[in-house]
């Protein structure tokens, strides 16, 4: 049996912060540390009657219009979240909620549960929806599962350069249009203290470290999936959509990914005039002299037209909508899956057939590999995504305006900022009720 992602649709906040523009001048720093450094060039931010309920639910509404689907065909509805705002009542039961506003049928039937593991859960709730779909207990019926996040950062923490929010929804099924999920993982897993929120809203990051964190359990998942599949050569999968909290962070994975696979292959034998032969440990008398002229060869390797090559065809296309946006957490690895696909349909490739390396990853910490292949049916999939109106349509924030949307969601400060957007056809944030829960309605 075939399982994997029949289709996705994103939401993104309503709200565009210019990063080198407005936020950096307002920061005193140079453009270029977004630009050039982190690879951003604006984050997305909800505007004030949208959180992520409303984002997630609208997403999850266009991607069941799409596929023409009722409630009915819904066994399960699954929720990825580091921002949720209540510890027992979970996320998706306010989707469904909202989605029920709109459909003449229920969810009732249909599994509903909250995912938690920082920016992974959203790849482990794809898992689960497979797993549940591969032991035959979801009688024909499709998992949706929804990676919604707004990642704000306290004002003035070094991760405030990398916010973001926005939803993504992917229906998981039998026989899908889009992706092939492969049945074989890896998984790099320890006990981490970088980034936490331990009953709090805004992260405690640790961000130099978090940097590290991510490597070595890329690293180790990467190791362990080869455990299974095998040696991975560099052509061996046509996008690699990784986890994303900003490019740069990708453009170092990509390059010690890129080493690694390229060890004892042709390209190393056939790049080792330009730049000599790999460094191996048992050539050095120490860990540290090792790494050293690891890391002097990875600085070489990346210099090179091979690896310029490959980067531009595998990784950078992936990047292409992160660098609008800015992190979106749970959804990040799947919005980077989007952009990789978009690129292609737009550039003419075929991708049916081929094969996506897509590495997720949570702090805390988890990284997770496994291989998705590409379906007939992606690129009518990809093609009727909206993601370049959504973008565009974004309100511009001034850097004053931001800090009123940053007030307006942080929990602790007591705000009234107006709207600045007029919503249309969507569910928003409509108050809230007798027992602190928080209401919802749609807007035609
Ligand atoms: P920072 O101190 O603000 O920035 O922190 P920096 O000074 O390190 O500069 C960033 C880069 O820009 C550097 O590049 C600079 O050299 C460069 P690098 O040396 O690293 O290659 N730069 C410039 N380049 C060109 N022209 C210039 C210029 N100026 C500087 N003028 C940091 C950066 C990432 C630490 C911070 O933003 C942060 O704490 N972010 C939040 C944590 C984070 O995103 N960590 C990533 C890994 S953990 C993860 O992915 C999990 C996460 O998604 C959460 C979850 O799982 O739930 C975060």
């Amino acid at each position: 049996m075939t399982v994997g992602i029949d289709g996705i649709e994103v939401w993104t906040g309503k709200l565009r912060l210019d990063l080198a523009e407005t936020f950096a001048p307002a920061q005193g720093e140079n453009p270029g540390k977004y630009t050039k450094g982190l690879g951003l060039y604006a984050s997305s931010f909800p505007d004030t009657y949208e959180d992520i309920v409303t984002m997630g639910a609208n997403a999850a509404h266009r991607l069941m219009d799409r596929k023409g689907l009722e409630p009915e065909d819904i066994g399960r509805i699954d929720v990825a979240t580091e921002s949720a705002f209540d510890n027992s009542k979970p996320v998706s039961t306010y989707v469904g909620g909202c989605l029920e506003q709109v459909y003449d049928g229920d969810f009732h039937h249909a599994n509903k549960g909250e995912r938690k593991f920082a920016c992974i859960s959203g790849t482990q709730s794809l898992d689960d929806a497979y797993n549940w779909i591969q032991a035959g207990r979801n009688r024909g019926r499709a998992g949706l599962v929804i990676a919604t996040d707004t990642a704000l950062y306290a004002r003035d923490d070094p991760g405030e350069a990398t916010q973001g929010a926005g939803a993504v929804a992917m229906l998981i099924s039998e026989d899908p249009d889009l992706v092939e999920l492969s049945a074989e993982q890896g998984y790099g897993s320890a006990d981490e203290t970088d980034f936490l929120k331990p009953q709090q809203q805004f992260p405690s990051v640790d961000g130099k470290r978090s940097v590290q964190v991510y490597l070595a359990r890329m690293r180790e998942a990467i190791e362990d999936y080869e455990s299974v599949v095998g040696k991975i050569h560099p052509d061996d999968y046509v996008l690699g959509p990784f986890h994303t909290p900003f490019p740069g962070m990708v453009r170092k994975a990509a390059a010690l990914a890129y080493r690694h696979f390229s060890r004892d292959t042709e390209i190393e034998v056939s790049l080792a005039e330009e730049i000599g032969r790999q460094p191996r440990r048992e050539a050095f008398d120490s860990d540290e002299a090792f790494r050293e002229a690891a890391a002097e060869y990875t600085d070489a390797l990346t210099d090179t037209d091979t690896y310029q090559e490959w980067y531009e065809d595998v990784i950078e296309p992936t990047l292409k909508i992160s660098r609008e946006v800015g992190n979106w957490y749970t959804g990040s690895v799947h919005v980077a899956r989007v952009a990789g696909m978009k690129h292609a349909l737009e550039n003419g490739q075929n991708l049916t057939g081929e094969r996506m390396l897509v590495g997720s990853y949570g702090s805390g910490a988890q990284a997770e590999f496994h291989a998705e292949t590409i379906q007939a049916g992606w690129a009518e999939e990809v093609g009727a995504m909206n993601v370049d109106e959504q973008l565009a349509d974004r309100h511009e924030l001034s850097f004053e305006k931001y800090e009123r949307v940053h007030d307006a969601h942080n929990h602790d400060v007591e705000s009234d900022v107006d709207r600045f957007t007029a919503p249309e056809a969507e569910f928003v944030f409509d108050g809230w009720g007798r027992m602190g829960e928080r209401k919802y309605t749609y807007v035609e």
